[in-house]
């Protein structure tokens, strides 16, 4: 069928709609979401700009590539096409054997075009490879440790605190260790080591830097830096086991006051609610109904939290309304003897563990579960409610819920979401 044909055949209607996907992928808007939570094509570092700029460079030159070949091609067959019958059964013209002109011109034209191309991606592999020589006393290191599924992650230069559960005598206890939210100052440069527990991870957060795997056995790094104060989703970038899907994290940039008062809590051990004076049958019980309707639900985050993540971030930083000093200290004895201070450690609290995620301050985070969760209530009690459900395959419902036989019932599961959230 002939071009000019097949264009009258194709309706007006059609014509329009073609044209609009083709303004919807030219100028970015609708179905595409370029700014996502997890895009890399709404960089927020110097990093990841780069990337995206060799990106687009390298896009636009093989475009203009395909839309000169294209042509050409397209020209070739619309010209010499066989017009009537006799055309198509006559003997071929005559071929050629090349035109040395149009050979080397074409040799030249490849070299240039990978040159282009070329030259900002060695810059830009020396670039990304670590934090630039001139910046270099202004980084901020971390290491990022890989376990099936879940980040830790640790500030070797900050020295915690931990408290005799007894005297309250404080003493050192080691670099800073958090899971699953990597909190970083803004603005400056972070090198971030990347290491493994296990299988081979990989680190990523889309906003901020490409991926680099963490290896066993091998000390990998990279650098990344947030232009100004932000909250960015990571993710495992390398399959890992069953629940490589859900192995995700969080990294939240603060300016140099926030982001000191963050580590100046951090540094100190578990935060520790007193029992009130008031007699324990004076205690609402009220704030438990959220359990008795609690049905599964579509991992999801709340509206308020979508909106801003990082104000609501901030209001973790702050003591629950309404905590149960009582509760929390069911949880707390509950936390030793279900088990849990054998993987976990709270410190100051007795509770030693280095299987599973520090939760020192678990309740300051937004995320529970690897990163998969809101931490509210609500969630917090699906998680430890059956933790098989959530994260298949996970440590804690395997080794721990199954292999140390822990049953819990609906108030010790109240006790320990308190005790959780209090843990600021
Ligand atoms: Cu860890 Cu995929």
């Amino acid at each position: 069928m002939r071009l000019p044909t097949l264009l009258s055949r194709s309706s007006r209607g059609a014509r329009a709609a073609l044209a609009a996907v083709g303004v919807a992928l030219l100028s970015g808007c609708g179905w595409m979401n370029l700014d996502g939570p997890q895009s890399t094509l709404d960089p927020a570092g110097p990093v990841s700009r780069y990337q995206m700029n060799l990106f687009y460079l390298t896009c636009w030159v093989t475009f203009v590539i395909f839309i000169l070949v294209g042509s050409v091609l397209a020209y070739a067959m619309f010209k010499f096409r066989a017009r009537t019958a006799a055309e198509e059964h006559a003997v071929p013209p005559e071929q050629g054997h090349g035109n040395p002109f149009v050979e080397l011109s074409l040799i030249g034209a490849s070299v240039f075009a990978l040159v282009i191309i070329a030259i900002p991606t060695l810059k830009g592999i020396w670039f990304d490879f670590d934090v630039p020589a001139e910046q270099k006393a202004d980084a901020y290191e971390v290491t990022a440790t890989g376990y099936q599924w879940w980040f830790k992650f640790e500030y070797p230069k900050e020295i915690a605190q931990t408290a005799d559960p007894v005297t309250g005598k404080l003493t050192a206890a080691g670099a800073l260790t958090t899971g699953n939210e990597l909190v970083i100052p803004a603005g400056r440069p972070v090198h971030i080591n990347l290491r493994t527990m296990d299988v081979i991870h990989s680190f990523w957060v889309p906003k901020l830097a490409g991926k680099v795997d963490m290896m066993p056995n091998r000390g990998n790094f990279l650098w990344l830096q947030a232009d100004k104060p932000g909250y960015f989703w990571g993710q495992c970038a390398e399959f890992c086991g069953d629940s490589h899907a859900v192995m995700r994290f969080r990294v939240i940039a603060l300016g140099p006051k926030e982001f000191n008062e963050w580590l100046d809590n951090q540094l100190q051990p578990a935060r520790n609610v007193p029992l009130p004076t008031v007699a324990a049958n004076d205690r609402p019980k009220a704030q438990f109904a959220s359990f008795r309707t609690y049905k599964q639900n579509e991992a999801g985050y709340t509206e308020q939290f979508d909106l801003a993540p990082l104000d609501s971030w901030r209001a973790k930083q702050m003591p629950e309304k309404n905590e149960d000093p009582v509760l929390i200290a069911q949880g707390r004895a509950l936390f030793q003897s279900k088990t849990c201070a054998g993987c976990h450690r709270v410190r100051g609290q007795g509770a030693e563990g280095i299987t599973g995620p520090e939760l020192t301050h678990v309740g300051a985070r937004t995320t529970i579960a690897g990163g998969l969760l809101e931490n509210n209530a609500d969630e917090l009690h699906r998680w430890i409610h059956n933790p098989g459900a959530v994260k298949p395959g996970n440590k804690m419902w395997v080794t721990g819920y199954i292999g140390n036989n822990i049953k819990l019932t609906p108030d010790d599961e109240a006790a320990l979401v308190a005790y959780l959230q209090s843990l600021k």
